[in-house]
């Protein structure tokens, strides 16, 4: 089973408790992030890695949003709250983040929120969402990384073999050098929560 696989069938196994399990940390800190960094968010926007769709709600009416995910499980429950929400201006597919069935230069925004722990080939993903943005586009990334105090860092990289077996997440990844190394440009970096673990990352089409 390759790597791509592999993450699929441990969010399916995952999707059915995943609410429950992250409801503390949404409840803490998520939501007032999505509030802050998606709801302004206008044109046509990709979310990577929707999951059980916890974002629907924040996207604004007008802006036309496509929701991907690798995980089918993940996604049942995201297309339950799409339902419910009876928002007509939300796609949801099953796609690969490394291999995006999609046209080059369309979106303004793409969006992820903890999908690039897990994204196998983390710089092959974020090439794919550099090929998929706009020239104008931006990412925004609010994703959990390794930390550049040495006493957390060597925490991460001491429980990152447990993690990544367990749920498929890496707790050790330079997701700003990924960026970089995908031909982007980091415009803005803020820390969120935990010091600088939990970042928002902000980047433009062109490095
Ligand atoms: C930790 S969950 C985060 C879900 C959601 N973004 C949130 O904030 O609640 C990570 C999600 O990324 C998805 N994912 C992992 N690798 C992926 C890939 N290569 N392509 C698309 N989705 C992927 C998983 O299936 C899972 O739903």
């Amino acid at each position: 089973m390759d790597q791509s696989s592999k993450v699929e069938k441990k969010y399916d196994r995952i999707a059915g408790l995943y609410d429950l399990l992250t409801s503390g940390n949404e409840k803490r800190r998520f939501s007032s992030w999505r509030k802050n960094f998606i709801s302004p968010l206008k044109g046509n926007i990709l979310e990577i890695g929707i999951g059980t769709g916890k974002s629907i709600k924040y996207y604004n009416e007008n802006c036309k949003l496509l929701g991907i995910d690798i995980s089918e499980k993940m996604l049942q429950r995201a297309k339950e709250r799409l339902a419910e929400s009876g928002r007509a201006n939300i796609t949801l597919k099953q796609m690969n983040a490394e291999n995006l069935d999609l046209e080059n230069d369309s979106f303004d925004y793409v969006v992820t929120s903890c999908v690039f722990c897990s994204v196998p080939d983390p710089v092959k993903g974020l090439k794919e969402i550099r090929r998929v943005l706009k020239p104008s586009g931006k990412l925004i990334m609010m994703e959990h990384v390794l930390s550049k105090n040495a006493l957390i860092a060597l925490i991460e990289h001491i429980n990152n073999p447990i993690t990544k077996l367990l749920t498929g997440i890496n707790i050790n990844r330079d997701t700003r050098q990924n960026v970089v190394n995908a031909g982007m440009k980091i415009t803005d970096e803020k820390n969120l929560a935990f010091f600088d673990v939990f970042k928002l990352f902000v980047a433009e089409k062109n490095g």
